[in-house]
């Protein structure tokens, strides 16, 4: 059964300290109950502050050493270039955890576009220990929201929204960073918990959009993501959630 659960905080700093408590929460129950925290990061700009926080004011409250990082979406670009998620996730939080090298499972956007996705998935299915059709069930993926309502990189009218058999496609997209890899809605969805993360008055008509609805999947793909046994977890700020009706 799908769940979904708001949080409005009056701050973006407030809804980032939110966002590090929540995924404190969910690492240490996932931790309990086998024994590791299968952990999907997004990218882009917003949740820098949360990774921030996670390797300073929460380092001490997750054993790291049993965390495995994965990414929802890549840019196809070397992973020390300034437009990597892998860089601004590795420059704001795992570098700093001493973490062993074999817990970071990074989307190889050095390679070509197609074969990247090839390489993530042969990863993902590994680490899952997935059997063909089987789809990876992470303990927490965060997300982000595009003004255009894209997450992960699931952008309006891409074909990966429709995408139902692969873990993770190559996909060209309408913004600088035209070449990406990401994972597809069928991967989201079947996620224990996903947490979209969204602030600033910039994201409020998105937010709406997404979360009210009244446009479709095509123009709207974030609307994909609910987990059919998983909970949707939203972590706002008051500017982001400006335009909802409640
Ligand atoms: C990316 C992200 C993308 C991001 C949104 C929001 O690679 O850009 O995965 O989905 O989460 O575009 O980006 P901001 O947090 O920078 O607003």
């Amino acid at each position: 059964m799908s769940e979904r659960e708001i949080i409005v905080l009056d701050s973006a700093e407030e809804a980032y300290v939110r966002a590090a408590e929540e995924i404190t929460h969910v690492a240490g129950e996932a931790i309990c109950t086998h024994a590791e925290f299968l952990f999907c990061l997004a990218g882009g700009s917003t949740p820098e502050k949360v990774y921030e926080l996670m390797a300073t004011r929460f380092r001490l409250s997750i054993d790291w050493k049993e965390v495995q990082f994965f990414f929802g979406d890549e840019r196809c670009v070397p992973p020390d270039d300034a437009a990597s998620n892998f860089a601004m996730a590795n420059r704001t939080m795992l570098s700093k955890l001493e973490l062993r090298p074999a817990q970071i499972h990074r989307i190889r956007g050095e390679n070509p576009p197609e074969r990247a996705a090839e390489l993530y998935e042969q990863e993902l299915r590994q680490c899952f220990g997935l059997a063909d059709g089987e789809f990876p069930r992470f303990d927490l993926i965060l997300l982000g929201l595009g003004e255009n309502r894209h997450t992960a990189s699931l952008f309006p009218g891409g074909p990966a929204i429709h995408e139902n058999e692969r873990l993770a496609v190559a996909v060209e997209v309408d913004d600088q960073h035209r070449s990406r890899v990401t994972l597809t809605p069928a991967v989201l969805n079947n996620a224990e918990r996903v947490m979209f993360l969204v602030t600033g008055e910039g994201k409020a008509a998105a937010v709406k959009d997404v979360i009210e609805g009244g446009t479709s999947v095509e123009q709207a793909p974030a609307r994909i993501v609910a987990p059919e046994d998983g909970v949707t977890l939203w972590i706002l700020d008051r500017a982001a959630a400006s335009l909802l009706s409640r």
